[in-house]
């Protein structure tokens, strides 16, 4: 029996009756608890406590998830001790050397590599999408110039909800659930470049189906009416790593975000615009422009130990941004195959704004060096090598995160289509630890103390207007 049906077999077991249990012990009551251990066909097992609460009447409490497994997906693989991501069993070293963006859109949709046949129709389908409804246009106009494109990105995104709402559009019946991913991957670069050009000032561009994705989004983004512009291969081969590179990395931030706002039965547009909101947080994918905007106020090789001190200082808020990551502990593989390609364009560009690359190599060698870094197994991560990348393909800074977000678009799509379809979800409802009153008295107001409390509302907002 190969070793996947194997584990498939394992995971059925634990589902009826698993072999293997663990067996937890109240010591206050005595009361111990068999519970089954799930098997997957990679990784750790898990333990199966959905029945802990009506047996003991205990939750579990682990803030962050950082050992909670909140569903059963076969889409990506992450081994963050040995530096592995797989989507579908492939490597992505090998997927970012020999597929394309839309072939591995299509590898995390359908589970499979398509053939050239479904490939063909894979493209056509979207590109009967990829302009959006003239009257979303006019949403654009009621955003603030100076709005950031990632602000632009939630709102247009979350009011596709309105033109494909679900009167019209059964999104529980396969049909309306393509229909729903094909839109949602046509149509985001097209966003993704109108929130740019609208930010700029120039006047949108249409998208162009002669040109593949990541052709289209470089075009829809730079030319104009006025000139003609060629995209260039080396830019539009670079930004498809990218893409392959941030197509989907398990149950991160963003997804969990996406599979929970999905598990009520949102609309998917909806649920899509939930994760870009999460996105764009420092700590996620808006790491990229952080780290190009730490890199800028490092400013010169010299102030690199004053960063890497307050980095370290407990009592400073500041960290090395495109270092660290929850589940990569020894290397992030995204970054070494970027940190390559990083190199590669660069040289192929004849990129030679070099001593922002000069301060970033240096930092990363300084911090891979310095015992904080190397005991707490912070290393850099991908965003730090995709803002130097994306700064040298001329990328404004304020787009990293939107581009981020139309390569992770289809990892939340494929997400979400595999939540929909597994008969045995439920809605997402943790729990909690509360540390609040216990049971209170209301006061009329005129008998309250004025007792001051902090992180109360302070009455006075700072005008903005
Ligand atoms: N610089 C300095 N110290 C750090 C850094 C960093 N970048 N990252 C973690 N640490 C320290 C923490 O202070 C903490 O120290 P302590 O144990 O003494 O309290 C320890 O390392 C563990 O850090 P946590 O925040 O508990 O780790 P967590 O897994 O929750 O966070 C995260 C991971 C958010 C990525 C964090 O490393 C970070 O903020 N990095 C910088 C932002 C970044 O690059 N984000 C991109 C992530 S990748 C992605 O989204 C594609």
């Amino acid at each position: 029996m190969n070793p996947r049906t194997k584990a498939l077999k394992a995971f059925a077991r634990g589902q009826k009756g698993s072999r293997s249990t663990v067996t937890l012990t109240d010591n206050r009551t005595g009361q111990s608890l068999v519970l089954p251990i799930l098997e997957g066909t990679e990784g750790p097992g898990v333990m199966d406590i959905r029945t802990l609460y009506s047996k003991t009447g205990l939750f579990t409490y682990d803030p962050g998830f950082t050992s909670t497994g909140s569903c059963k997906s076969a889409i990506t693989y992450i081994d963050g001790e040995a530096g592995i991501l797989m989507h579908r069993g492939y490597r992505i070293e090998a997927l970012a050397e020999h597929s394309d963006y839309l072939e591995v859109c299509y590898l995390l949709i359908n589970g499979e590599l398509p053939t050239s046949e479904q490939k063909r129709k894979f493209m056509q389908a979207l590109s009967d999408h990829t302009m959006v409804h003239e009257q979303i246009m006019k949403f654009f106009q009621g955003f603030r110039r100076d709005a950031h494109p990632m602000a632009i990105m939630v709102g247009m995104v979350g009011a596709l909800s309105a033109f494909y709402h679900d009167d019209i559009h059964d999104f529980t019946s396969p049909e309306g659930r393509w229909i729903a991913v094909s839109r949602l991957l046509a149509k985001i670069p097209t966003i993704g470049a109108m929130a740019y050009k609208y930010s700029i000032g120039q006047p949108f561009i249409y998208p162009r189906n002669d040109l593949n994705y990541p052709e289209n989004l470089l075009h829809m983004m730079f030319a104009t009416p006025c000139e003609n512009y060629l995209v260039s291969p080396i830019q539009a081969r670079a930004i498809d790593r990218i893409l392959i590179l941030h197509a989907d990395h398990e149950q991160n931030a963003s997804t969990s975000t996406v599979r929970l706002a999905g598990s009520s039965g949102a609309n998917p547009f909806a649920c899509i615009s939930a994760g870009i909101a999460s996105l764009w947080g420092r700590a996620h994918g808006g790491a990229n422009e952080a780290v190009l905007n730490m890199l800028r106020e490092i400013g010169h090789k010299d102030n690199i130990p004053e960063f890497i001190r307050r980095a370290k200082d407990k009592d400073d808020p500041f960290r090395l941004m495109g270092f660290g990551h929850r589940v990569y502990k020894n290397h992030d593989p995204r970054a070494a195959v970027l940190r390559e390609s990083c190199h590669e364009v660069l040289e192929e560009l004849g990129y030679d704004n070099k001593p922002l690359l000069d301060l970033a190599m240096e930092l990363e060698q300084i911090a891979l060096e310095d015992n904080y870094f190397i005991r707490k197994k912070l290393f850099p991560n991908v965003d730090f090598y995709s803002g130097i990348i994306l700064r040298a393909l001329g990328i404004p800074t304020s787009m990293f995160t939107v581009l981020f977000a139309i390569a992770r678009n289809v990892g939340w799509i494929a997400q979400w289509k595999e939540m929909t379809e597994d008969k045995a979800m439920k809605i997402g409802r943790p729990r909690q630890l509360y540390s609040g009153y216990n049971q209170r008295i209301y006061l009329p107001i005129e008998q309250r103390s004025k007792r001051r409390r902090r992180n109360v509302f302070p009455g006075i907002v700072p005008k903005q207007f």
